[in-house]
């Protein structure tokens, strides 16, 4: 099967030097092309700026901001059997990024956000009949109840939920998985490498 799984943060520029972003570290998405690959799939990777080993033929496409994660994830997920959204996307990115380097002036700076694509929601309104997409859901509070909102929105098959705490930037990770038809999987907690396999061995046809 073709699987796309995307990975690791966004960045969104403020200035030529800084920038908006979050602390994925890419491993559970970089775990779970590994597991799709050692099952013999033909694994597309897109990833955000990390700083871990690829997988060995996975096909890897970096991307640094949402906006590119989209346009990547256009290009890819029409022709995949199962989208995996892993990639911690930013929700917001600055409305006006400075062309040079910002200058320190007296008083409060205002950054003014604009929502970016919802790459997910998209590919949900877009799904081809047959094919599979699996989001994530990282939350710090009423993981089940935000996460169970996500499915059903988004139009996702499946749902992998995590706390922040347990995920997000770790070597580890604790995942329950939620179905669309009410299936509720609650999978061993470990390292990203067992967690991504145990997944696999549930959601794949
Ligand atoms: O990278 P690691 O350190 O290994 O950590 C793994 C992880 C915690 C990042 C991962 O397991 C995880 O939970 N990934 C999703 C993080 C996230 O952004 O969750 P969310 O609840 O904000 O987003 C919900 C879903 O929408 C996700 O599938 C996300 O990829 C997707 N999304 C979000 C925003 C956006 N603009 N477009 C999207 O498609």
């Amino acid at each position: 099967m073709k699987i796309v799984i995307t990975a690791g943060p966004t960045r969104e520029k403020i200035d030529p030097v800084r920038y908006i972003s979050n602390n994925s570290s890419g491993r559970m998405g970089y775990a779970l092309a590994t597991a799709a690959l050692d099952l013999g799939h033909d694994v597309t990777l897109i990833s955000g700026p990390v700083a871990i080993p690829v997988p060995e033929k996975a096909n890897l496409i970096k991307v640094v901001s949402a906006a590119e994660m989209a346009q990547a994830v256009r290009d890819h997920a029409p022709d995949a059997d199962i989208v995996i959204m892993c990639a911690a996307v930013a929700d917001y990115r600055p409305a006006h990024p400075w062309d040079s380097k910002l200058k320190k002036m007296p008083g409060k700076l205002v950054l003014e956000l604009e929502r970016t694509e919802d790459i997910l929601g998209t590919l949900g309104k877009n799904k081809r009949p047959g094919q599979m997409l699996i989001g994530f859901a990282a939350e710090t509070d009423d993981l089940e109840a935000n996460a169970l909102g996500k499915l059903e929105r988004k139009n996702l098959d499946w749902i992998a939920a995590n706390l922040v705490s347990d995920g997000f930037g770790t070597d580890t990770n604790r995942i329950t998985l939620y179905h669309r038809d009410g299936k509720k999987i609650p999978l061993p907690s470990g390292d990203k490498l067992s967690v991504a396999r145990s997944m696999l061995h549930e959601v794949l046809p």
